[in-house]
């Protein structure tokens, strides 16, 4: 059957990760959340208190990352791992999601990032979301969707999420922290956040879950080929 790749980019918080998990699972695809792959570098990098405005320093500390994928078994999630542990579930804390974008914004992150991205999708058969999947990373692309949604059911969904773990997470730290890595993702100087000319921009403020990923599908099935 025709692979393709669809690249899913889009605000934080808006869904994204889900819907490509769901919609690679109904394809038989690979989901790849770029997303956790800058998350477990921002985590490796508080750890081991790396200066991120000393270059030498960061380069030294990317070449100590290891980063793979593995399927969990048991959920059937793609996970992450750092260095032989599994970090998916860390890297979702806001102490990291605080750190994130600065760290996102380097030109040597986002080098060691986007060479591993390149490298699994080589094969197609993927679906991958992030901020520059569709722009930089897969600009060939079959199927691109650039997702968003209202900022305030935004912040309400990620609290929901983050309060199901800690529940002392206030909604104004949620709020800021969204607001702050939207505005570092969209206005750094390398790869910032852009809506790709040639993507479908699904605003799922009013969706349901299924419905935001019949569409998807739909979108998918038309660029396989399959209908
Ligand atoms: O899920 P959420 O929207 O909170 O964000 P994420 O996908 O986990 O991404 C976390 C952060 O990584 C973003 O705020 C960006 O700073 C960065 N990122 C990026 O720069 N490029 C990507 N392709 C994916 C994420």
């Amino acid at each position: 059957m025709n692979k393709i790749v669809i690249a899913i980019d889009g605000w934080s918080s808006c869904g994204k990760s889900t819907m490509a998990r769901q919609l690679a699972r109904l394809l038989n695809y690979i989901f790849i959340d770029s997303g956790a792959m800058y998350r477990a570098i921002t985590l490796f990098f508080i750890r081991n208190h790396i200066a991120i405005e000393k270059v030498d320093e960061v380069e030294k500390a990317l070449q100590d990352i290891h980063l793979e994928f593995k399927l969990n078994s048991t959920t059937l999630n793609n996970e992450i791992w750092m260095n032989g542990e599994n970090v998916d579930t860390l890297i979702r804390d806001i102490k990291v999601a605080e750190r994130v974008s600065e760290v996102a914004a380097l030109a040597q992150v986002r080098d060691f990032a986007v060479a591993q991205q390149r490298l699994i999708g080589a094969q197609k058969g993927i679906v991958m979301d992030g901020r520059d999947i569709g722009s930089v990373v897969f600009p060939e692309a079959e199927l691109k969707i650039f997702m968003t949604a209202d900022p305030e059911i935004r912040v309400t969904r990620r609290l929901k999420e983050l309060q199901a773990k800690d529940p002392s997470i206030t909604v104004e730290e949620v709020r800021k922290n969204l607001a702050t890595r939207d505005h570092i993702d969209s206005t750094r100087a390398i790869s910032p956040l852009r809506q790709p000319e040639d993507a479908i921009v699904l605003d799922n403020s009013n969706l349901t879950p299924d419905q935001q990923l019949d569409l998807a599908l739909t979108w998918a099935k038309e660029r396989i080929g399959l209908h």
